[in-house]
């Protein structure tokens, strides 16, 4: 049974996730004694894993990214890879900004498909930022935990994180919330996050600011130096939940979109042009529908049934409002798809984006005319019927293209 990738990321440096991740990853060691693995994936912070451990291993993740081993295996790895005292494996980051951007992506998904088959257990920390590199582990990930605090500007940055990983249209499910530095003594209860972050709280660390400190200090994780602590407790906690619950296993079988290649990203816009063309996506034609025309049109309807877009109280001359109303209307639309089967017509992100575009455009503007007006570089467009519009760009002839033919 291949590992599992848990990816940790959060809103706002300093809150805990680097930390989180290393102990995390011990506690994994320490209640089932199977070596994990820790990978620090954070760009921005060169090397903070290096201190919380006492290691510096001589290469990082960005070396083996690079390198060109057709297989990764145990023995490829081990000269790239540091092991703690306690049998940690530790892939690091590179410590210097200017080798950070050498990051190859591809090699990054090798690295990650290779590990599942070596460890059972994967912490990667992912930082504060939310960018190709991070949805990359996300795609390879079992689950995301993001860890947040009792702050409202931490809440507030967290919030905007989980848009984001929304966005990318990855399962709900596969998102935990691990509440970090949690005291009973906070106006901020442990309700009031749920209910702003609209999800539970799947695990809570307490405060124990002088067992991290000394810890730091000592570069000693403190789920090895002090088993005794309550914080040590609350990480041998958040193990024996995944493994009760079994929640690993149940969340690896969720299917999510995958990164589209080439060809699948090619098709996407071919198929939306392909599905409105001689007949608008919205209207009730009777000409039959096809899968992706079907699927838009029932997202439709049911944006419909949860917004009255018509009625909303909008002035839809102040650029401001509209946008609002684009955000409110999409993260609807966004809800509406994680309940939609995420396979098939909608099996990649660029598809699922594609979608979420097309009926926004359609809800609330000129549908598939959006795109043509946003182009500075065509100065005419003449609607004939529906399903004709010509178009017209400056020292070139006038070009016929279909409704909705975005590409013309
Ligand atoms: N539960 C906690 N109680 C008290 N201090 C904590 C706790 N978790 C983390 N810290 C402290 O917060 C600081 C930032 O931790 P770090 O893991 O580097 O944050 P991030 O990776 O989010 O930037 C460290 O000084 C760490 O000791
Ligand atoms: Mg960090």
């Amino acid at each position: 049974m291949p590992g599992h990738i848990i990816a940790v990321v959060g809103g706002k440096g300093g809150i805990g996730k680097s930390v989180f991740s290393a102990n995390l990853a011990l506690a994994y060691l320490m209640e089932l004694r199977q070596r994990p693995l820790l990978i620090d994936l954070d760009m921005a912070s060169l090397g903070d894993q290096n201190l919380i451990l006492g290691m510096r291993p001589p290469k990082s993740v960005v070396d083996i990214s690079r390198h060109n081993a057709s297989a990764l295996d145990l023995k490829v790895l081990t000269p790239f890879m540091a092991t703690t005292a306690q049998g940690l494996s530790f892939i690091s980051a590179p410590t210097e900004p200017t080798i950070a951007k050498d990051l190859d992506m591809d090699g990054l998904g090798k690295l990650l498909k290779s590990v599942v088959n070596i460890f059972p257990f994967i912490v990667v920390d992912c930082g504060s930022i939310v960018d190709s590199t991070t949805v990359k582990v996300f795609e390879a990930a079992t689950m995301i935990m993001v860890v947040t605090s009792q702050d409202v500007i931490v809440l507030n940055q967290t919030k905007r994180v989980l848009n984001k990983i929304q966005e990318h249209l990855f399962p709900p499910d596969m998102v935990q919330l691990v509440l970090n530095r949690f005291t009973q003594a906070s106006v901020v209860q442990a309700a009031m996050v749920q209910k702003n972050m609209g999800k539970n709280i799947f695990a809570a660390i307490p405060e124990e600011a002088e067992t991290c400190t000394g810890s730091l200090a000592r570069s000693q994780p403190f789920v090895a130096s002090s088993p005794q602590a309550p914080i040590t407790r609350a990480y041998h906690d958040i193990i024996r939940k995944m493994q009760q619950t079994n929640i690993l296993a149940q969340l690896s079988q969720l299917k999510k979109p995958t990164g589209a290649s080439a060809k699948a990203a090619a098709e996407a816009p071919a198929a939306a042009g392909e599905a409105s063309k001689g007949t608008s996506p919205m209207a009730s034609g009777a000409k039959p529908v096809d899968p992706w025309t079907s699927m838009k049109l029932r997202i439709h309807k049911a944006l419909v049934e949860t917004m009255d877009l018509k009625k909303s109280n909008i002035d839809t001359s102040d650029p401001k409002q509209r946008e609002l109303l684009r955000e409110k209307t999409k993260k609807a639309i966004l809800d509406i798809l994680t309940r939609e089967d995420a396979t098939g017509i909608l099996s990649s992100r660029e598809k699922s984006a594609q979608m979420v575009k097309e009926v926004l455009d359609e809800a609330l503007g000129l549908g598939p005319l959006e795109d043509l007006l946003a182009d500075d570089a065509v100065t005419e467009i003449m609607v004939n019927a529906r399903d004709q519009i010509y178009i017209e760009r400056p020292r070139r002839s006038p070009i016929f293209c279909a409704c909705a033919s975005r590409r013309a």
